[in-house]
């Protein structure tokens, strides 16, 4: 329990709408959904799969992602709400097609709710789920568009906007990558073709020795990649990575990185202010791979929808200038910013129901 609450006080306090647990125990499914907010629009949020201590832990992180899903639609200017589901169980063991047609079948049943991948679901269960249900997300079949990719992009605009806040060139950067998975590793791509030196950490060692001989990375222990000295420290994996063991270690004058929800707290973003060290927040910086919705359902073509990824470079631009102006820490003022779109979007609906 997060400050000793319950799963549904957590709902409460965080405006949830939803909150559906599941279980199916012949094709041994336990997954959590969680549907933040829809005043934007439909409910849409990936779904991921690892181990949880318990399902309690399970649901929290649903409802943590989820309400970041609607900060980060709101930030995209995109009409879509927050939600996420989790699945409980270790990917290589746990993930059998009788699961993924389990999951199919809830998505089916619940109907509201739209997904696509994110940690330990790939391009192969997303293929399966869409035999069998519309409501996942798949980029048409031979396309060069990628949600991984899309999201990498927008994490190097928004790298490329806060090296010019540190008054710094993109290329002159030393990133720390830390996971060099789906995103990762297109990122430290990216990054690698425009000459930035790349200290990177998996605790996958073929991902780290592919990065150090197809891309001249330099490895870190999956533990000093949180205090090596770097301009930008960029975090690829799981979430909750800021916190009170870590922020004190870090030799980073700024964070910028795909992984959702990487503050532990709020109040650690006030922490790394404090400490003069910039955070341009997360669901700023990764939302490419949401964005991706509008080239899957047509609404752009792929020029466009690289365009509107490469605009995640200008909020983080003006975020920072604001930060500065306003004298507010990014996430805090983020965070203000998504409750004005929410609020005003709420009047929308009231006076037109009214
Ligand atoms: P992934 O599962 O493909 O990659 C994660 C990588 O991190 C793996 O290579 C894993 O071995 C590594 N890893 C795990 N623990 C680690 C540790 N302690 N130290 C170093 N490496 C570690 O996941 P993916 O899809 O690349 O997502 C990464 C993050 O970005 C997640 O937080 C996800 O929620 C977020 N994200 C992903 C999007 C997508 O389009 N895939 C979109 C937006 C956010």
């Amino acid at each position: 329990m997060e400050n000793g609450q319950g799963v549904m006080d957590l709902a409460d306090e965080w405006g949830h709408e939803e909150l559906i647990f599941v279980r199916d125990r012949a094709a041994g499914l336990r997954a959590v959904i969680a549907i933040h907010d829809t005043t934007l629009g439909p409910a849409v949020g990936g779904t991921r799969m690892r181990m949880y201590p318990s399902i309690e832990a399970a649901a929290i992180d649903a409802l943590r992602l989820s309400r970041a899903m609607t900060c980060k639609a709101a930030m995209a200017e995109m009409a879509w709400g927050g939600a996420k589901a989790v699945i409980v169980g270790d990917p290589q063991r746990d993930k059998t097609p009788v699961l993924i047609a389990a999951y199919a079948d809830v998505l089916n049943r619940i109907g509201h709710f739209h997904t696509g991948a994110d940690m330990g679901i790939d391009g192969g269960d997303v293929a399966a789920l869409g035999r069998l249900t519309k409501h996942i997300s798949q980029v048409p079949a031979g396309s060069s568009v990628d949600a991984a990719d899309l999201t990498a992009i927008g994490v190097v605009e928004a790298m490329r906007a806060t090296a010019a806040a540190m008054g710094a060139n993109q290329g002159d950067l030393r990133v720390a990558i830390q996971g060099l998975g789906e995103v990762g590793w297109r990122l430290a791509c990216r990054l690698a073709s425009e000459g930035v030196r790349l200290l990177v950490a998996d605790t996958d060692g073929a991902k780290v020795r592919r990065a150090i001989t197809e891309l001249g990375a330099r490895a870190v222990s999956t533990d000093s990649i949180l205090d090596v000295e770097a301009d930008v420290f960029s975090p690829n994996a799981g979430g909750g990575i800021l916190n009170d063991a870590t922020i004190p270690r870090l030799r980073c004058r700024a964070i910028v990185g795909a992984a959702n929800e990487q503050l532990a707290e709020p109040r650690h973003g006030d922490l790394l202010h404090d400490r003069g060290i910039i955070y341009a927040p997360d669901y700023v910086v990764n939302a490419g791979g949401l964005l991706s919705l509008l080239y899957e359902t047509g609404e752009t073509d792929e020029p466009g929808i690289i365009a509107r990824v490469t605009r995640i470079g200008r909020t983080v631009a003006t975020l920072l200038e604001r930060s500065e102006t306003d004298r507010l820490p990014p996430h805090r003022l983020a965070d203000k910013m998504v409750e004005e779109k929410l609020a005003a979007a709420r009047k929308i609906l009231t006076s037109s129901i009214a």
